[in-house]
């Protein structure tokens, strides 16, 4: 706590904090197949009711004090914490502004079989003051969901193993979720403070998002950890690797909506061969940055049946009229045509239905199309 109190007072846009959450009590997991302790380290083990209590108090009416009038702070916890972070916020005179459910997309399983699988974490944002208002970055959050106002519920996978390339923390944070943390907070330029820094993760998120950042940790091994993520840094193919892979929505998938005539459609679906206009004089083919990630195909015929595919191989080849009439498909307007193949015994499941003009899980293909499909716009 001494670091935290000999920083500036009212000098702070945005703190984020992932204070020990105290549930090391000897329970179990699975990590890459194998069962494991879930003890995070004797910081997380806690003690009794009221010293859990104080130790939060203190630190967050610290926090308060260090928060710039229109700054906000966020807390991340599990139902092992957040109660009694919660009454003190609300003791300690901040507004609570939202509770984040933070859903991992990709939890390991539950060993016990005795209750639901655990894939959230919470995350509370309040702000300083009842009545001032605070900064939050509406448009910049629309944006990243697609042009929709976004939720409560994030969807982001826990940590990867592409952000543990300098070593790991036991509760290290994914980039992903202080891209956006910091984006919906704080502005270029602003100062982040983490006052359970660990690896550092909320500094690198920072520095690839041109933020100031000042972190506390207990632990010297998790500060040289910061230390070598930091440095890291320095290197500019790793900063652009990294920047581009915290900015990334792995839920995202890059869909063609492919619009055929039925007939054309029947055929498809027993060759596993779908085709777009390609070299035509009008360009109905432009294929742009994007393009290679296309993963799906949803074909449907003027807007009935559609039906998603994963594409069986990524790119794609240019096949002449010829080529293709030969297979049955009626193609005639145009020299060339770009052929996808697909598996047309997996249509793909989603947990939404979809809907081909909202731009919801899906990304645009970079492709001008003509009369012959449609890309969701
Ligand atoms: C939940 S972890 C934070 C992990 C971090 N978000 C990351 O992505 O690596 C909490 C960290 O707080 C540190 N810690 C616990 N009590 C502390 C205290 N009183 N002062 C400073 N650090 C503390 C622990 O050593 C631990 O590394």
């Amino acid at each position: 706590m001494q670091r935290l109190r000999e920083i500036e007072d009212n000098s702070i846009n945005t703190i984020f904090a992932d204070p020990p959450y105290f549930l090391s009590n000897g329970g179990i997991s699975v990590q890459s197949g194998k069962q494991v302790c879930v003890d995070k380290g004797d910081w997380d083990k806690g003690g009794t009711p009221e010293y859990i209590y104080e130790f939060n108090r203190q630190w967050l009416s610290l926090c308060r004090s260090k928060l710039k009038d229109d700054g906000t702070i966020w807390i991340s916890g599990t139902h092992h914490n957040i109660h009694v972070v919660m009454r003190c916020l609300h003791e300690l005179g901040y507004k609570v502004l939202n509770t984040i459910t933070w859903q991992k997309t990709d939890p390991p399983p539950n060993l016990s079989c005795k209750y639901f699988n655990f894939s959230t974490e919470l995350i509370i944002w309040a702000r300083k003051h009842e009545k001032k208002t605070h900064k939050f970055n509406y448009e910049t959050m629309k944006q990243l969901n697609g042009g929709t106002q976004m939720t409560d519920v994030w969807r982001i996978p826990a940590v990867g193993r592409w952000e543990k390339n300098q070593g790991k923390h036991p509760t290290q944070k994914t980039l992903r979720l202080l891209y956006r943390i910091i984006l919906a907070s704080t502005n270029e330029g602003d100062t982040i403070l983490d006052p359970f820094s660990g690896s550092g993760t909320t500094g690198i998120a920072a520095n690839l998002l041109g933020r100031k950042y000042i972190g506390i940790e207990q632990d010297k091994t998790f500060c040289e950890l910061s230390l070598s993520r930091r440095a890291a840094l320095e290197d500019p193919e790793e900063r652009k690797q990294l920047y581009n892979k915290m900015r990334e929505n792995p839920q995202e998938t890059t869909v063609l909506v492919n619009h055929m005539r039925e007939a054309d459609r029947v055929i498809a679906m027993q060759t596993g061969i779908t085709y777009l206009r390609a070299g035509d004089s009008k360009g109905s083919l432009l294929v742009k940055p994007g393009f290679e990630k296309l993963g799906h195909i949803c074909l449907h015929t003027s807007g009935d049946k559609p039906e998603l595919f994963k594409l069986a191989k990524s790119g794609f080849q240019i096949w002449t009229p010829d080529a293709l009439q030969k297979l049955g498909f009626s193609a005639e307007n145009a020299p060339y045509y770009a052929v996808l193949r697909f598996d047309p015994s997996k249509s793909v499941q989603f947990d939404q239905q979809i809907d081909l003009h909202q731009r919801k899980y899906t990304t645009v293909a970079h492709i001008a199309p003509l009369s012959d499909f449609i890309s969701i716009k």
